[in-house]
């Protein structure tokens, strides 16, 4: 897709990290905007950012299917069509596996996963029946390639929006679709990702305090997600030369793919997993 100039974008998580950077780029070249946020004071400051836009924001749960229906039929209903779809909102949560709650668990798959299945479901067939050129990005990361340590839910979510992307892409092809789909796999960039418990809804907070493991996981989250030096503004840029050149795959930090070959590598030789800090020793976290 390259040609973006009053067309329609929706975009989720989008009061925050790389949902806002991509609202800033949609609203630079003249789209239309649908913004979704489950934070209604980080929604209002994106949409203020642009006073002469078309700007439409509806607070949304991505993780609740009537949330999701109801944004689909509101972008619907105000611009008449979607072409550009930006299933993006995410949270994180860390720790030994065996220790995430089933709260954890739901939380997590619900922002993370759950919310693409949603956006995939409900926009994809009006995109069809709209006829026009158009445009899926998946926000993955690169836990949707490896299996770090510590971060299992995480990891668990992101593998499967990775192939969920990829067998939309197969069904889009094989149906001749004018729908073009890339899957963005970030490493560490400074957001607010690390302190995603301020949008965990009340009824799927823990009880308990988190175990020692979560706390580390935590640690090392805010450390690393600090310390990335690529900005959000970067991912943005990247992920629309992506979306122009109809690439699939999105990377944004190609150095951590030795570290993915690695992985495939262990796979196609029925090796056992190989330490995926192998290449990065200084980035596992410290037991
Ligand atoms: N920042 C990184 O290091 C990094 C790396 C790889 C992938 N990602 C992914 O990028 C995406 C965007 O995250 P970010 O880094 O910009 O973080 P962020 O916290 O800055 O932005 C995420 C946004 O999602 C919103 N959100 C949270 N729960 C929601 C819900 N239930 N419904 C609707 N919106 C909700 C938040 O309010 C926030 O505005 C996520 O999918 C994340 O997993 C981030």
């Amino acid at each position: 897709m390259r040609d973006f100039e009053g067309k329609t974008a929706v975009i989720t998580g989008a009061g925050s990290g790389f949902g806002r950077e991509f609202a800033r780029t949609c609203a630079a070249l003249n789209m239309k905007l649908v913004l979704a946020d489950i934070q209604p004071d980080a929604l209002a400051a994106t949409a203020a950012e642009f006073p002469d836009h078309d700007v439409f924001t509806q607070r949304t749960d991505v993780a609740k299917a009537a949330d999701m229906e109801h944004l689909a039929q509101s972008a619907y209903d105000r611009f008449g069509r979607v072409n550009l779809l930006f299933n993006n909102a995410g949270v994180g949560a860390g720790g030994l596996v065996w220790e995430n709650t089933a709260a954890d668990w739901e939380w997590v798959l619900g922002v993370n996963l759950w919310s693409v299945i949603h956006g995939v479901r409900l926009f994809t067939p009006r995109m069809l029946a709209g006829g026009e050129e158009c445009h899926i990005v998946n926000t993955a990361s690169v836990a949707g390639l490896l299996s770090a340590p510590m971060m299992g839910i995480y990891n668990v979510s992101k593998h499967a929006v990775v192939t969920l992307s990829e067998t939309l892409y197969h069904d889009l092809q094989l149906m001749q679709a004018r729908i073009g789909v890339t899957v963005l796999c970030p490493a560490f960039v400074p957001t607010g990702i690390a302190d995603s418990e301020r949008n965990r809804p009340a009824g799927l907070r823990n009880a308990a305090e988190p175990t020692p493991s979560q706390q580390m996981a935590q640690a090392s989250s805010q450390k690393a997600v600090s310390s990335g030096r690529l900005t959000a503004a970067e991912v943005a840029e990247k992920t629309f030369d992506c979306i122009r050149d109809g690439q699939f795959y999105c990377f944004t930090h190609p150095k951590i793919l030795k570290s993915v070959e690695l992985r495939l590598a262990d796979i196609t030789g029925a090796r056992n997993p190989t330490d995926p800090f192998t290449y990065k020793p200084d980035a596992a976290p410290a037991v």
